[in-house]
């Protein structure tokens, strides 16, 4: 009998599978989330190993940074190194023109700026994680970090923009609202109706002031490995 793969053996193969592409001597952006933990804890066994030298490690949030720091993987950030050579993190929806959404875990501020900065961004996801429109089809949430001073004004302008649309406020673990690494809250957009374009969803969204960032990323990743019961798929953008 073969025992059937879990999600999280998917995740990990997708992980193992993207840390092929890291060079020694990169600058690499360290995801957040389940499955760019897998990757993270392989960079820093083949540190260990020593297949891989000279790695500097970009971590997208705080808790990245403590996992990198406890395997050992040289840390550094973005004012010290603008440019990455490559950024590899997990994702919450992808599109079939590799568009996603990201930040159910929390993180979607750092993940941006950083990932931004990279030459290539590579997303890894069990197969779980696509979707044909982002926001429409899984019944999930998009996530948008807002500043805490009057969230409830901004989750209401956030509300007004797309018909049929409903706002929430995360709330962590202890009742009170979920706070990200950068002091900010995150509210939930359930959207009622398709976004429609995705350009235009995102400019009306930083329109509004107490908007810091949503969770779309769109045009970012250059690469998606999906990982399924049938094993491995690689998009390219
Ligand atoms: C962190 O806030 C997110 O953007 C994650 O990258 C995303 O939520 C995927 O997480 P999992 O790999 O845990 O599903």
């Amino acid at each position: 009998f073969e025992t059937p793969l879990t999600q999280d053996d998917l995740k990990k193969m997708a992980a193992y599978k993207a840390v092929e592409l890291v060079k020694s001597g990169m600058v690499l952006g360290l995801g957040t989330g389940s499955t760019a933990y897998h990757a993270v804890n392989r960079i820093g066994e083949l540190l260990h190993q020593g297949t891989l030298k000279n790695i500097i490690g970009i971590p997208t949030s705080l808790k990245t940074k403590e996992q990198a720091i406890s395997l050992g993987i040289p840390i550094s950030d973005l004012d010290s190194y603008p440019v990455l050579d490559l950024a590899i993190d997990g994702a919450d929806e992808v599109d079939p023109g590799l568009n996603l959404v990201k930040g159910r875990g929390g993180s979607l501020l750092r993940e941006k700026m950083i990932e931004g900065a990279s030459k290539k961004l590579v997303v890894i996801v069990d197969e779980t994680k696509l979707v044909e429109k982002l926001g429409s089809s899984t019944g999930l949430s998009m996530p948008v970090e807002v500043v805490p001073f009057c969230w409830g004004y901004t989750a209401e302008c956030l509300k007004r923009l797309f018909r049929g649309c409903e706002v929430k406020l995360r709330i962590g673990g202890d009742g009170k609202p979920f706070k990200t690494d950068n002091e900010n809250y995150i509210v939930e957009m359930f959207f009622g109706e398709d976004i429609g374009d995705l350009n235009v969803a995102s400019d009306k969204m930083h329109r509004i002031v107490g908007v810091v960032e949503h969770g779309m990323f769109i045009d970012m990743a250059t690469t998606v490995i999906v990982a399924g019961e049938r094993g491995i798929t690689v998009k390219h953008k």
